[in-house]
């Protein structure tokens, strides 16, 4: 049994792709379509999704994260050589309707159970956030399903973080952030969150700022963690 690692935790806060939603499922999904390069696409695709963020945040040049996933997309299927149209719509179709992560259903099941109250902060904008939780059944486990839009700013500028005080009234001591980019926990912690990263790919940690409060394999361990299992 895991000793609780956070008390007092009023509300969960998870990050969206790659945390809750695979967001390798839209590759996945249509592999043979995208042929042998399918790998290589899907790893560079989030790289290149993640970078264009940063740059945009320094530039000043906020545009919705859907945008900026298909310029993402058009720019690994140039450097992948592959030139099939209907492989960028039916990609972009599928991110629409990311898989969750298999433990994530019960998980939520179990927060509510216990009164742990939940939400969603996330670089995408409500266009595409809102189908995918809808279509993973998971919308009514979710108070709030908080978007960078609203701040038009990605992670990890802090307006962005500042969302979850302004919308659900909980401050960040008293909040659990969830991300399973390192990087995104490092900008949670350094904003006041207890923030865990959920460590999926047993990846290093990265020389940030900002003190994670613990690492986990997955999320079915978060119950425990918060004393509720
Ligand atoms: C998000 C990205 C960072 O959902 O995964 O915000």
């Amino acid at each position: 049994m895991t000793v609780p690692a956070l008390t007092g935790i009023e509300l969960c806060v998870f990050d969206a792709y790659g945390t809750l939603y695979d967001f390798n499922s839209a590759v996945a999904r249509h592999r043979t379509a995208v042929g042998a390069k399918a790998d290589a696409l899907a790893e560079m695709w989030r790289s290149k999704q993640i970078q264009y963020t940063w740059l945009r945040n320094s530039m000043g040049a906020y545009a919705p994260f859907w945008q900026v996933t298909g310029e993402a997309l058009d720019h690994c299927l140039a450097a992948q050589g592959i030139a099939d149209p209907s492989v960028r719509e039916k990609l972009m179709g599928a991110y629409l309707a990311l898989d969750p992560f298999p433990e994530v259903p019960a998980m939520l099941d179990r927060l509510r159970r216990a009164g742990v109250r939940c939400a969603i902060l996330s670089n995408g904008n409500p266009g595409m956030l809102d189908p995918m939780v809808r279509a993973s059944g998971l919308a009514d486990r979710f108070e709030a399903v908080l978007s960078v839009d609203a701040v038009g700013a990605f992670k990890v500028d802090p307006r962005v973080y500042a969302l979850v005080e302004a919308q659900c009234g909980v401050a960040p001591g008293k909040a659990c952030f969830l991300s399973s980019n390192c990087w995104d926990a490092h900008g949670a912690a350094q904003f006041g969150f207890n923030t865990v990263w959920v460590n999926r790919a047993g990846a290093p940690d990265d020389n940030l700022p900002g003190r994670i409060v613990t690492q986990v394999e997955n999320l079915s361990s978060l119950p425990s963690l918060l004393g509720v299992a």
